[in-house]
Order: C-alpha cells, then structure tokens, then sequence
C-alpha cells in the first residue's frame, strides 16, 4: 500500500520532477519526520556533495543561508546576518537526519521559527488563496531540490567543532 501512495505522490508531482530526472526521489509531500523532526532517509537515496551545498548555502539566488547565519567556515562570503545561530559546529551538534530535518521543515523541530522550510510545497499561505477560503494549489516547487537539500546537509556536516 505504502509503495502504492508512493507512486501516485510521484506521479501528481510528475510534472514539477520529471523534467529533473528525480524518479526515485522523496516528494516534499512525502518525508517522513521523526518526533523530534529529523529526517532518516536521504531524499534522493545517496548522499549530497558538500562543495555544492557551501555555494547553495552561499550564493544569494540559491538557499541564502548567510542572510540568516554566520560562520566562520564562511567568513570570506559577505552580507552575513545574525537572525540565526551561528553554524560552526552544526555538523557536531546535530546528526545527519536531525540536519536533514532541519533543512526540510525546521518548523518540525523549531515550532514557530523563522526559518524557511526549503523542501515543502503545501500549507503556504499564498497570495490570491488569502480571500477564497479554498487550499492554495499544489503548484510551487520546494525553494531546494532534493539534490540540493543533500548537498546543504552534506556541507553542514562538515561544519564540525574545533
Ligand atoms: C529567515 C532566517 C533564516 C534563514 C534564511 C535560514 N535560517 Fe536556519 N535558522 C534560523 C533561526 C532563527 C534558527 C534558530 C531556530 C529558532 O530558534 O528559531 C535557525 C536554525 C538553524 C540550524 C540549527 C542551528 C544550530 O543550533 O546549530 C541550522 C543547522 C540551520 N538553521 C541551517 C540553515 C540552512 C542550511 C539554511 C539555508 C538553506 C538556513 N538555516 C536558512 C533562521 C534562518
């Protein structure tokens, strides 16, 4: 049954992922969360590469981490602010999953924080849905790929301490 559900998630999503070649990935709709809102299973099923998860990190048009967070593994990358914790040492504190989680739908794990959720596609309040009283539609993709929500864990995971 489960894989059955799978499947039509896949499919309804077909249109946004297919193009990208993501058969096997995990759909925003998908993830299944931990208690404590980590996050087990890689998305795309093998894990990012990190030197692709500093720049999605760094680079504005991508997941603008640094507007949020410093670090001193960033440093040299300019604009930084300090809404968020400072992430040296991340890749200590949390495990894999917890990070994955985080990165997802850190909602799950931080209730009613600021931070995006950078894999997700429903529950937004959007504009023209706000009068209509009706559920936004399913339409925008997530703010990350899931390759690229594993390439930002991959980085943080090497944000260890000392
Ligand atoms: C709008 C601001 C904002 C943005 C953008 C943002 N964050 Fe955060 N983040 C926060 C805040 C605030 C917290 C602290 C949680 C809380 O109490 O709300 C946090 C917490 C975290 C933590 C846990 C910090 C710790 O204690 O070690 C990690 C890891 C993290 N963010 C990663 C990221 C990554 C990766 C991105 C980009 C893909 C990102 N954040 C983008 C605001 C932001």
């Amino acid at each position: 049954m489960k894989r059955i559900a799978i499947s039509l998630a896949a499919l309804t999503l077909g249109a946004v992922a297919a193009p990208l070649g993501a058969l096997a990935e995990i759909a925003p709709g998908d993830v299944q969360f931990d208690d404590y809102g980590a996050v087990e299973t890689s998305l795309t099923g093998s894990s990012g590469n990190a030197d692709e998860g500093r720049k999605i990190m760094t680079e504005k048009s991508l997941g603008n981490c640094v507007s949020c967070h410093a670090a001193e593994a960033y440093a040299d990358v300019p604009f930084h602010g300090e809404v968020g914790p400072w992430l040296d040492g991340a890749g200590s504190r949390w495990t894999e999953a917890e990070l994955r989680g985080l990165v997802i739908n850190p909602k799950k794990t931080f209730e009613g924080t600021v931070m995006p959720a950078f894999y997700k596609v429903d529950g937004f309040n959007r504009p023209g849905d706000a009068y209509t009283g009706k559920a936004a539609p399913a339409d925008l993709p997530p703010i990350l790929s899931a390759e690229q929500v594993e390439d930002v864990v991959a980085y943080l995971m090497t944000l260890k301490d000392e």
